[in-house]
């Protein structure tokens, strides 16, 4: 052994010796036991990691010179926020891509949850034992919705304040306490510096120090009960006798780490494409309206939330009010959130993993997709009569799927699951290919008509 490797060997022993550092790495990593047909749904994961570490990274950063002062600088109609936002893109060095790397970060954190939830629904992941990990995931959903939220009214443009106003006067709503609760929240009658400063505070440290630690709590509770895998089979009934270990199971280090790398190239380079070629994203990832400073006399003719949010707002506009109060649009969309925590117990199937369920289903999942990515098309486009129409098929699609789980999933004859998990199959991957080419045609032949 070298002097050098002699020195290694005594530092981490001086650590190991008053903190449990070899201890757990070996539990979390390198001796974790994940099952060892994980496929591509399983990078989701480690890729919402890589995404709150670059939103953490490029926020401190952004952090450096943006200002939370939403006053008018003298004799024009732009303010501090917007300024400062900017003098990061035009001068600030390198600021430009720090900027686009934290816009382009928040979409990209959405679409990689949104996968990494939509593998949950497709292999059962929150079903017994693992309803604590799913519960622990909606709370960090719920925080991701409200940093996302928070975040969009730093820039001061024309959407974050009028996005803002839309949202926070939904509060007004609720009976009794909803007018004072809206001023409550916004420190003011109206949206203005006082709200922008406490949003600022929330979105740089508030719920990012909540978001952290629900995200050590998901992985604690995760590695307490074991992963699930696409055959919804428990490797941990299955372990070698004289080691422990599960027959199924491979160490997560140096396997799953390799595995997840090659994840991180092919994410990185459709980030990259974004953040070099396409920062806007057709308006998508930064709405056309917001980079017109923010003017409380002047209303933009058709307000819509980001990309994220348009399925939940298209529940909340299908629904009228009623009895004067325009409330129960928002109970609808707060509960279209909230159901989704309840699926470990709503799900009364035998079966986890889609593979081993009836064709019942299967169907039933498809039309719950189409409904979810309909309410997404449709609330990001204005309000006409058909697209009211049918945003009100689509959330009793979307509610269906929920409160008649427990029923449907009595239902149909599922499949015998096998003892041990099962080899890829091919054909099954060209099944997802063609099924993949099908929603997203379908969906632009939706969005073109609609
Ligand atoms: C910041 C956001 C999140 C991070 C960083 C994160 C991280 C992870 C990681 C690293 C894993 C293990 C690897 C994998 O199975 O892909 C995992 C598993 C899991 N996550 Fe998350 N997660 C996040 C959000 C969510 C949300 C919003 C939900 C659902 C509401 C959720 C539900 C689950 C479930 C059910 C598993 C276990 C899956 C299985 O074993 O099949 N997670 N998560």
């Amino acid at each position: 052994m070298s002097k050098l490797e002699q020195i290694g060997k005594d530092t981490l022993q001086w650590v190991d010796d008053r903190f449990p550092l070899t201890a757990l790495w070996k539990e979390h990593v390198s001796e974790y036991y994940a099952p060892k047909n994980f496929n591509f749904w399983y990078f989701f994961g480690s890729l919402a990691l890589l995404v709150l570490v670059i939103q953490i990274l490029t926020g401190i950063f952004l952090t450096m010179n943006y200002k939370p002062d939403g006053t008018l600088i003298p004799g024009t109609n732009v303010s501090v926020a917007f300024a400062s936002v900017e003098y990061i893109m035009r001068d600030v060095g390198g600021g430009w891509i720090i900027r686009y790397m934290h816009s382009t970060g928040a979409s990209m954190f959405f679409v990689v949850v949104y996968l990494h939830m939509f593998r949950g629904l497709i292999y059962g992941s929150y079903q017994k034992p693992r309803e604590l990990v799913w519960i622990f995931g909606m709370l960090i959903f719920l925080c991701l919705m409200a940093e996302a939220f928070l975040g969009y009214l730093l820039p001061w443009g024309q959407m974050s304040f009028w996005g803002a106003q839309v949202i926070v006067n939904l509060f007004a709503s609720i009976p009794v306490i909803g007018p004072d609760l809206s001023t409550f929240i916004r420190g003011d009658f109206v949206v203005s510096d006082a709200t922008l400063n406490r949003f600022f505070a929330l979105h740089v440290i508030a719920v990012p120090l909540i978001l952290l630690a629900l995200v050590v709590a998901h992985l604690i509770a995760l590695h307490e009960v074991g992963s699930n895998n696409p055959d919804g089979v428990e490797i941990k009934k299955n372990k070698d006798p004289k080691t422990g270990i599960p027959l199924d199971g491979i160490p997560f280090h140096p396997y799953y780490t390799v595995k997840d790398i090659f994840g991180v190239a092919v994410f990185l380079a459709v980030f990259t494409a974004i953040v070099f070629f396409l920062p806007n994203v057709f308006g998508y990832f930064l709405e056309d309206n917001n980079f017109i400073p923010a003017d409380p006399l002047k209303t933009p003719p058709h307000i819509a939330p980001v990309w994220y949010f348009t399925p939940f707002y298209a529940i909340l506009r299908a629904i009228p009010s009623f009895l004067g109060t325009q409330v129960w649009g928002v109970l609808g969309m707060g509960a279209g959130v909230v159901v989704i925590a309840f699926l470990p117990w709503l799900d009364r199937s035998p079966v986890k993993s889609i593979r081993y369920r009836p064709t019942i289903y299967k169907v039933i999942l498809g039309l719950f997709l189409v409904a979810f990515i309909g309410l997404g098309i449709l609330g990001a486009l204005p309000p006409t009569g058909t697209r009211t129409f049918l945003s009100r098929v689509f959330s009793v699609m979307y509610f269906g799927f929920f409160l008649g789980m427990p029923f449907y999933t009595k239902l149909g004859q599922t499949k015998p699951v096998p003892e041990r998990v099962t080899d890829t199959n091919t054909s099954r991957q060209v099944w997802f290919l063609f099924w993949c080419a099908v929603t997203l045609l379908g969906a632009a032949v939706f969005a073109k008509l609609v």
